[in-house]
């Protein structure tokens, strides 16, 4: 399989991307530090690997990096768009930051990648949203807000593929806490995954084709719960 995963550097993508290396399939690795790329694509001397620097943020040029390394190297099967960043305490400055790569980075590859996969005639898209989707918190309303947007984005491109019948598989993956820097400072974490157990379950999930799978398996009960609690109850929790 062709698979591109956009951020892999570190963390879940970088994991993500080990596993599908591992298992032979010739995957495009991309994120902002050049270095890390190299090094993780040196890992695997025997492996077909491709590396892009990209900042997603910079829509414009990301959608004709991926274009051109389609072109380049025969297309995609399988998209993954796992680049995200989070802030402990974000200023105004970090808010903007966050709805700049989480939700308008995202468009803009998941936009392009359901075009392409149209006129191929199918394949896969995956985004990495959060358990953060289902709720806000009074922690980070910015981030929850972009995971909130990016789940539903994908659920209108699933409802897309189906009523044109563009046979376009879209599996919104929402993990909740995986021990990566993103979540190096949290406090409080519970039931916290490796980034390795993340991947293998995420895999999984995508081999599977799910519309939905939350990252490890046990938190889908959390998110059910978290559904039903009305405002007050939420608030009492925080
Ligand atoms: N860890 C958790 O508990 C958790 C829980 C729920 C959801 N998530 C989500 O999982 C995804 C991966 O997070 P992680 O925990 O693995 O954190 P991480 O280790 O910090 O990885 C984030 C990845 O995104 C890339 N990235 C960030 N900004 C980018 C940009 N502007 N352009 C291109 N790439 C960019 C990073 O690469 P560069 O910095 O090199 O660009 C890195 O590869 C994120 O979307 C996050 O929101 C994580």
């Amino acid at each position: 399989m062709k698979i591109i995963i956009i951020g892999a550097t570190t963390g879940i993508g970088r994991s993500l991307a080990e596993l599908y290396i591992s298992q032979g399939h010739e995957v495009t690795i991309t994120g902002r530090r050049t270095e890390l790329l190299e090094a993780l694509k040196n890992s695997f001397p025997n492996q077909t690997i491709h590396t892009s620097t990209m900042d997603v943020a910079d829509i414009t040029k990301t959608r004709q990096t991926i274009q051109l390394l389609a072109d380049t190297y025969g297309g995609f099967d399988l998209i993954i768009i796992n680049a995200g960043v989070g802030f402990p305490k974000a200023s105004f400055e970090e808010e903007i930051k966050t709805i700049d790569i989480n939700a308008r980075g995202f468009v803009g590859i998941a936009q392009w990648a359901y075009e392409y996969f149209k006129t191929k005639g199918g394949g896969q898209l995956v985004g990495v949203s959060s358990l953060a989707a289902v709720r806000s918190s009074p922690y980070a309303p910015e981030y929850h807000a972009t995971k909130a947007f990016v789940s539903s984005y994908m659920e209108g491109l699933r409802l897309r593929s189906k009523k044109y019948k563009h046979e376009i598989t879209v599996t919104d993956i929402r993990p909740g806490f995986v021990d990566t820097p993103m979540t190096k400072q949290n406090k409080g974490m519970f039931w916290v995954a490796t980034p390795e157990k993340a991947a293998k379950q995420i895999a999984h999930a995508i081999a599977a084709k799910k519309n939905v799978a939350y990252i490890t398996k046990r938190y889908v009960f959390l998110a059910i719960l978290m559904k039903l609690l009305p405002e007050w109850l939420l608030a009492k929790i925080f």
